[in-house]
């Protein structure tokens, strides 16, 4: 890979940020939607299982409805009336059942299918680092996204409004627009960035 590639990469890593508030009169161009998409599904996988979904919803009765689901229907705060402006909205869901199928396969042999073999839920893991890829996918075309949770009290009614069948779990949404023009920094940001060396241990803890 040459210089000049891995110097850009490096700057969309940079400058992306959870982008909180969205331009509603700008749609998201059709061909970058599906960058987004075909870039998640170029996420690694356990076992290349592959064990995701992603709910795509776009038309304002599709966002209406998704925000009805999983909002409590009072007054929208200032958060929920920026990221209502989102043209697009992406959830990406995990498969559990995925994993647990490819990995009894012969070539791995987890025949018992044994949740106790999975310390870590590589399936929400991999559609982690799938959403991960359309973040910087859209920074790369010049848009916003933010990843943000859908409360759990509220997943039932997302998944009675989608139809999405039980053995798929949302991680998460990701909303998508061209960047708005309010969108004060999050408070968490006063945190400051660990810096390198404080969270790297090289060679030993
Ligand atoms: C797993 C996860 C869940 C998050 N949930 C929310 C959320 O519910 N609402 C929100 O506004 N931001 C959410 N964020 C965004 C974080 O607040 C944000 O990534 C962090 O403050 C660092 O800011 P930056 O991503 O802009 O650098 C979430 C991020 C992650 C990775």
């Amino acid at each position: 890979m040459g210089q000049g590639s891995s110097v850009e990469f490096a700057d969309v890593v940079r400058r992306r940020r959870m982008v909180r508030d969205y331009d509603s009169d700008r749609p998201v161009p059709p061909e970058v939607r599906e960058r987004l998409l075909e870039h998640a599904t170029r996420a690694p996988s356990a076992g290349f299982s592959q064990g995701w979904a992603f709910l795509v919803l776009e038309s304002p009765d599709e966002r209406d409805r998704f925000w009805a689901a999983t909002t409590d229907g009072g007054a929208p705060d200032r958060w929920l009336t920026r990221m209502r402006r989102a043209p697009l909205l992406i959830v990406p869901l995990s498969h559990k059942a995925a994993y647990l199928d490819r990995y009894a396969e012969p070539d791995k042999g987890w025949s018992d299918r044994d949740e106790r073999r999975w310390p870590v839920p590589y399936w929400d893991v991999d559609t982690g680092m799938a959403a991960l890829l359309m973040l910087l996918t859209a920074v790369d075309e010049g848009l916003g996204a933010c990843f943000f949770g859908i409360p759990p009290e509220r997943v039932g009614a997302f998944r009675e409004t989608f139809g999405v069948p039980d053995g798929y779990s949302p991680v998460g949404c990701v909303s998508v627009g061209y960047p708005g023009s309010d969108d004060p920094r999050s408070p968490s940001l006063r945190r400051g960035r660990r810096k390198v060396d404080d969270v790297v241990h090289r060679g030993r803890w």
